[in-house]
């Protein structure tokens, strides 16, 4: 009797001890193993005289039961203290401060969809063509033949293949619609121009979105309500508009949009040259040549035509100087729009 006792206590400072798992085993096997201190007490069972042996197992029976008890709760609080150690070790702070800035779209890309969709709500769909395009759509059918002065207008990049180029305008996405066959027509076509131009207000690339009506009965007034109609609501102003006489060889008559200057209001400043008026678009009448070239009977159908300048309005918009800040992707430019 006095042995259990003095095994239990041993026990008791063992497992105290015991800092790891790989020291609780050796304890586990040095008392309950095989030949493990309680294990060899069933063993001396028969050295105990027989009256006393039943009660002798039961106290070595529930010595076995205490042991293997103390050991699981010491396994238990082991590999407690264990994960809270490593919990501490790997602890990060996530509440560190770290930079959530979040991306948006380019303020070109902004005004091009500001233009699409003021032209959409009235009514216009948007086409598309190529930037590498037949000379015949940019120039000849939309009547510019081959040595006029106009070509001039626009300094063209060829490319090395015979009768493409890189479209000067958007103009030649009116071929391609006209030639569809599906009428009547209203259409915005957006995109990219190229042009061998380079100065603060001029790049060799750049977009422009064109428009073109072509239905029975269209007329000036027309034209000039949907571009004043899109001026004033692209410039978010009640601003004034004026239609100048011009000349583009794709339509007659032609004319040049102005509007009041949105910088000086009209007084007259270094943007506008002094004039109070500040030029934003081309426009006229669909030349009739141009609707025989695409197999439309000029006859029946009218139409208009408009083509601008997006970088030119956005730079209106926004008040910008250079076209060159649009293309240099200087953050601390564009994460002001
Ligand atoms: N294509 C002309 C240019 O790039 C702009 C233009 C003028 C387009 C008059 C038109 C138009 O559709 O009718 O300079």
């Amino acid at each position: 009797m006095e042995d259990l006792t003095s095994i239990k206590e041993d026990l008791l400072r063992d497992l105290e001890s015991a800092k790891d798992l790989q020291a609780l085993a050796e304890i586990k096997a040095k008392y309950l193993g095989k030949k493990g201190l309680i294990s060899s007490l069933f063993k001396r069972i028969r050295e105990i005289p027989p009256e006393e042996r039943k009660s002798f197992g039961q106290k070595v029976n529930s010595l076995k039961e205490e042991a293997e008890k103390l050991i699981r709760e010491r396994e238990r609080s082991i590999k407690e203290q264990q994960l809270q150690e490593k919990l501490k070790s790997e602890w990060e702070d996530l509440s560190l401060p770290y930079d959530r800035s979040l991306g948006h779209l380019h303020p070109i890309t902004q005004t091009l969809r500001r233009i699409i969709e003021i032209f959409r709500s009235m009514g216009f769909q948007v086409e598309e063509g190529p930037e590498i395009e037949l000379e015949d759509y940019n120039f000849d059918k939309l009547n510019v033949p081959k040595d006029h002065p106009a070509r001039d207008m626009q300094d063209t990049f060829y490319v090395n293949r015979e009768g493409y180029l890189l479209r000067t305008h958007t103009s030649p996405v009116q071929i391609r619609t006209l030639l569809k066959g599906e009428l009547p027509v209203y259409m915005v076509a957006p995109g990219k121009v190229y042009r061998r131009d380079d100065d603060p207000t001029h790049s060799p690339m750049f977009h422009q979105v064109e428009g073109l009506a072509v239905d029975r009965e269209i007329s000036f007034r027309h034209m000039k309500f949907v571009i004043e109609s899109f001026l004033k609501e692209f410039f978010e102003k009640d601003l004034p508009v004026r239609l100048r006489s011009s000349y583009f060889p794709f339509t007659e008559p032609s004319a040049e949009v102005d509007i009041g200057c949105v910088i000086c209001g009209g007084k007259g400043c270094r943007v506008c040259k002094d004039t109070g008026w500040l030029e934003v678009m081309g426009c006229g009448m669909v030349h009739p040549k141009v609707l025989e070239n695409c197999g439309i009977d000029s006859e029946l159908y009218q139409g208009f035509a408009f083509g601008m300048g997006v970088e030119r309005l956005a730079m209106l918009l926004y008040r910008i100087d250079n076209i060159k800040l649009f293309y240099e992707n200087n953050l601390r430019f564009l994460e002001q729009f």
